[in-house]
């Protein structure tokens, strides 16, 4: 097999996990670039891939670009970042994993999605739920159920990095982190016909959290009307850290119940009794599989999220959060 050349723009935490699986999930990977405007960071992964940094290391993804010949780039960096690195790669021809949120406004994100389709570009969008057998074993048990009321949330504690407390720069928990359960609804029940809702601020103080400049809700709650008649309500919160939280997903069927652990267990209760799985091969490395599999061969069937499906899952987030400022239902 041919080596696929790969390279990295932001060289932060969450490329991180995705040079971690290019070295523990696949062959006959070169690693040709790594940018980051912090030099120090793309050294250290040069560094942990024990590649020679000569030729390898860029603060600039123009020099990149201008000097490497990736088949295949992975990029995440900070949510406020998107808008002008995307069309270089997409000019260049280079298929691209991008993280999510992929922007932090629909026009920035659509002007992308119209490049990407002119060029007929493969993309994949850092979705992993998608790819964990838990999430594939409710997409098969819904298939033929009658589904009503569904709940969802996500609890956690402030990410520690820099851009993450302030809205302009992360969106928000809605946007950044709960994108993912967000993503799931709509992988497992179709599009949306609108979303309310509420949020509050008020419980974090940003300098006892030791993030001064804190101005994300603190909490918000949800709930969305899908096409299929679905009612999902989703918490969002970043406040509540004590004992007995449960993110993940609750879905009520007319003849049975599915209860999700976020990433780990999932419990479905139906007439022929309790049945209990848990979570299989790690999601993000199959993700990842996927996405070079696409690039070597040209099939993309493995990837179960690109960048346009990230759009659509970016403009119910943004939507969150247009409800919470203005009060209003919105409607798609
Ligand atoms: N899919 C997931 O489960 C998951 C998990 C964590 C984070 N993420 C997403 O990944 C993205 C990055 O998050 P992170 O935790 O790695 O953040 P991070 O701050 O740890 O890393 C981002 C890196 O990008 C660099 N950077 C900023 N602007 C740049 C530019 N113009 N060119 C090159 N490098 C630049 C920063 O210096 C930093 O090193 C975010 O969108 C986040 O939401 C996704």
């Amino acid at each position: 097999m041919a080596t696929t050349k790969v390279a990295f723009i932001g060289c932060g935490g969450r490329n991180g996990a995705h040079v971690q699986k290019c070295m523990e999930n696949l062959d006959n990977i070169e690693y040709v670039g790594f940018c980051d405007i912090e030099e120090e960071r793309a050294y250290k992964y040069a560094e942990r891939v024990k590649v020679d940094p000569e030729g390898k290391i860029f603060r600039d993804y123009r020099d990149l670009l201008a000097n490497t010949k990736p088949d295949a780039i992975f990029m995440a960096v900070p949510p406020h970042c998107h808008g002008e690195i995307e069309p270089a790669i997409i000019e260049k021809g280079i298929p691209f994993l991008i993280e999510k949120p992929v922007a932090l406004d629909m026009a920035t994100a659509e002007r992308i999605e119209k490049l990407i389709k002119e060029k007929g570009l493969i993309t994949a969008a850092g979705f992993q739920d998608r790819y964990q057998n838990l999430t594939q074993i409710m997409k098969d048990y819904i298939k033929d159920k009658k589904v009503g009321l569904v709940t969802g949330a996500w609890y956690g504690g402030i990410p520690g990095v820099w851009w993450w407390r302030r809205m302009e720069t992360s969106g928000g928990q809605v946007v950044e982190q709960n994108i993912h359960i967000f993503d799931q609804a709509r992988y497992l029940f179709g599009e949306p016909l609108y979303v309310n809702c509420a949020g509050a601020r008020g419980i974090v103080n940003g300098d006892e959290y030791g993030c001064p400049g804190y101005n994300v809700h603190d909490y918000s709650s949800a709930v969305i009307k899908f096409q299929s008649g679905v009612v999902c309500t989703i918490f969002t919160a970043c406040y509540a850290q004590g004992p007995g939280m449960q993110s993940g997903m609750n879905i009520y069927c007319q003849d049975s119940k599915l209860e999700y652990g976020l990433r780990s267990w999932l419990k479905i209760t139906d007439k022929d009794g309790v049945h209990e799985y848990t979570r299989g091969k790690e999601q993000t490395g199959i993700q990842d599989e996927a996405f070079i599999h696409a690039v070597r061969t040209g099939d993309t069937s493995q990837i179960l999220a690109d960048y346009s499906e990230a759009v659509k899952s970016l403009r119910l987030t943004l939507a969150c959060n247009e409800s919470i400022e203005t009060g209003k239902t919105i409607f798609f």
